[in-house]
């Protein structure tokens, strides 16, 4: 990479890299640093290429198949029997029109810019395109979650030491190749527009696929990530008009309550049987994580693309704070993560405050994961 290159990687991400020091905790920078250097200053995830990530965790065998897990065991019959295909339980025939009022595929207000001038003078057309754009940058990041997700799935079915978790973890790497799969054939084949992924949901990927602690790939995958994702689609779901999109995520929104349910699962014991220095840790770690999730709305990829011969960086990141989309973001898009960060013990009051500053402590005592039945999981799609 040139010299120049990688010093503006410097000067556009210093920022945000400030966001990898917030918690004051100096393991939790040790281990953030490493990604953090990966994504936003080399890049790794923006190279067109195939790219390798080093990882270094314990597989772990069970020669006795205990299965004494009854709530884990419950949710992999509740995954087995709600098993969909991607390919012939949606209608791949629809017609969709990208710039569509009719079927729009998000309101005009939840654009970040919507109330630009130059947006507002632009042509209906070109307006249309910026709405394609947006949304094709919201869906590229679910595609690359997804693939995420695929990995880490395929991880903790691994790592995890109890047999219950590793039949439920098979499920969840089916559920995850579906996903990626429908997000993918939407967005080259229905929307023909998608974006590379974005620098901070490299970093938390990165961190939690090269951590070797089974936990934490629990807790930045299945709690955060997905959690957070939950509310993105069941948002998204809720706010588009395009049927083909609306029917998709209704899907995955099913499957994902599952995975974030698995994660509350995996965890909630297990982390009470922590020290409180390694309980600490973690805490720290979510919230190092909730500010790196949160500043990948920032959409600099789409900035890029429309905006960045207009305005400075600063500039459009101050727009995409005080939009309709951010504001929604710290209203619903954390509404699991929260709760469930609490049920876990996540949530002490030291911790607390710092959530406060950002405007997502409003879900505290939201509702955590799902019940358990099937009809519950496909009920709480919202
Ligand atoms: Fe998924
Ligand atoms: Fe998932």
């Amino acid at each position: 990479m040139a010299i120049i290159d990688t010093f503006s990687n410097v000067v556009d991400t210093l920022p945000l890299m400030k966001d990898a020091t917030a918690s004051g905790n100096l393991q939790v920078l040790r281990s953030l640093l490493g990604p953090a250097f990966r994504g936003m200053i080399q890049k790794r995830g923006k190279r067109g290429e195939l790219s390798s990530m080093p990882v270094d965790y314990s597989v772990s065998f069970d020669w006795n198949y205990l299965r004494d897990k009854p709530d884990l065991a419950r949710l992999y019959e509740a995954a087995k029997s709600s098993q969909w295909n991607g390919t012939t339980d949606l209608d791949w025939s629809t017609s969709v029109d990208p710039l569509s009022d009719e079927t729009a595929l998000l309101p005009w207000d939840f654009l970040p810019i919507s109330n630009l001038a130059s947006f507002i003078k632009a042509s209906p057309k070109e307006r249309a395109e910026q709405r394609r754009g947006i949304t094709g940058w919201l869906l590229s990041q679910s595609l690359h979650g997804e693939q995420g997700a695929l990995f880490a799935a395929c991880q903790v079915t691994e790592a995890v030491p109890w047999l219950d978790a590793k039949l439920y973890g098979s499920t969840q790497v089916m559920d995850e190749g579906r996903h990626v799969e429908v997000f993918h054939a939407y967005l080259t084949k229905k929307l023909e527009k998608k974006y590379e992924i974005n620098d901070n949901l490299y970093v938390v990927i990165d961190a939690l696929m090269s951590d070797s602690r089974w936990d934490m790939k629990f807790l930045g995958m299945q709690i955060m990530i997905e959690g957070l994702a939950l509310g993105t689609f069941g948002m998204i779901q809720q706010m588009t008009r395009e049927p083909l999109l609306k029917k998709l995520l209704t899907y995955i929104i099913t499957d994902e309550a599952r995975h974030v349910h698995y994660g509350v699962l995996a965890l909630k014991d297990f982390l009470t049987q922590l020290t409180e220095k390694e309980r600490r840790e973690r805490e720290d770690w979510a919230f190092e994580v909730s500010l790196f999730l949160r500043n990948r709305f920032f959409a600099h990829e789409f900035y890029d693309e429309y905006y960045g011969h207009a305005m400075s960086r600063q500039q459009w990141e101050r727009l995409v704070i005080e939009s309709e989309m951010m504001t929604r973001f710290r209203k619903t898009m954390f509404k699991r993560v929260i709760p469930n960060l609490k049920r876990i013990g996540l949530l002490s009051d030291r911790i607390k405050p710092k959530y406060a500053e950002l405007g997502l402590l409003g879900f505290e005592y939201g509702k955590a994961a799902p019940d358990l039945t099937a009809t519950d999981l496909i009920n709480d799609r919202d």
